[in-house]
């Protein structure tokens, strides 16, 4: 039992017999798909969904298909208690927290992979990730059948590759997008973030300054290479190691032309600091 509070549901039927009494009563239902630790970016996410739908489920589930051997399965932070009050206080109807087995039960053999947004970028360090992603959302939705469902932008193209999982295989469910939450130096809130040790932490703010620098430059109509050579200079002197810092078209995620940038563009980067790796974007509109 995690909380007298605010009521959870384990298995599938329970949650059906749930959300099928709020569709009686012709209630609407959101989604926020997350994998527990919750931090204020979450929790927005929540209030978001409060001020979209009648109803707001909350699922809870550190999924495996998206941690490669070696990633971080074992040690992601797992705080259920904690993330129960935190989401009371948020007025969440309902948390789902499946097992393991209630969503890979033995024989389990689908996979949803798409290409599109999901190529490159993250996929070139995590090939595994937004197959495990795609997989365990189509699931979520299908279990949950919410109206609308949230997910961050700190995740950029996860939401890119969901946005492109709902459109493809017709799920009638709209997806709303929730600001990244920061701390004060501008690092993006992240359940990971708890990895960091006090030097690393102090270190960590310098990659919204790094990509508020980008996209000032590629704003201020400087050439895409040049501006992202500067980006991967100044993130290698201030992290351990750099996966990419990159400017994309913020649509699709295609590779940008080279020269100023002409559409409205995303900048992303991954870093890693010590044993946690670090993920953040944000958007450069082109020159008037
Ligand atoms: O962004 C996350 O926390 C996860 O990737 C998600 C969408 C909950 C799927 O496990």
């Amino acid at each position: 039992m995690i909380t007298q509070q605010i009521p959870h549901a384990t298995t599938v039927s329970a949650l059906r017999a749930r959300v099928r009494s709020w569709r009686d009563d012709r209630l609407t239902v959101g989604l926020v798909p997350t994998m527990g630790a919750l931090h204020d970016g979450h929790l927005s996410l929540v209030r978001l969904a409060r001020a979209q739908c009648d109803r707001v489920v909350t699922s809870i589930f550190v999924n495996p298909k998206q941690f490669a051997p070696g990633e971080d399965l074992d040690a992601y932070p797992r705080t259920l208690m904690e993330d129960a009050e935190k989401l009371t206080d948020a007025k969440c109807d309902l948390i789902y927290l499946p097992t393991p087995d209630i969503m890979y039960p033995t024989g389990f053999s689908a996979t949803v992979a798409l290409k599109g947004p999901a190529l490159g970028l993250e996929s070139d360090i995590r090939p595994h990730f937004f197959d495990g992603v795609a997989t365990v959302v189509a699931k979520l939705f299908n279990q949950v059948r919410p109206d609308m469902a949230f997910f961050g932008e700190k995740d950029y193209q996860q939401l890119l590759v969901i946005r492109q999982l709902v459109k493809d295989l017709d799920f009638p469910i709209e997806i709303l997008a929730g600001a990244t939450g920061r701390d004060k130096d501008g690092l993006a809130l992240s359940s990971r973030n708890a990895y960091l040790n006090a030097d690393e932490r102090a270190r960590a703010g310098q990659l919204n300054v790094i990509l508020k620098d980008l996209a000032t430059s590629l704003q201020g109509g400087t050439d895409r290479k040049t501006a992202e050579a500067t980006a991967i200079k100044a993130c290698q002197n201030a992290f351990d190691s750099v996966d990419y810092i990159e400017a994309r078209c913020a649509n699709t995620l295609a590779v940008l032309g080279d020269g100023p940038i002409a559409a409205p563009t995303r900048v992303l980067a991954a870093v890693r600091l010590g044993s946690t790796r670090l993920i953040d974007n944000m958007a450069a509109n082109p020159p008037s």
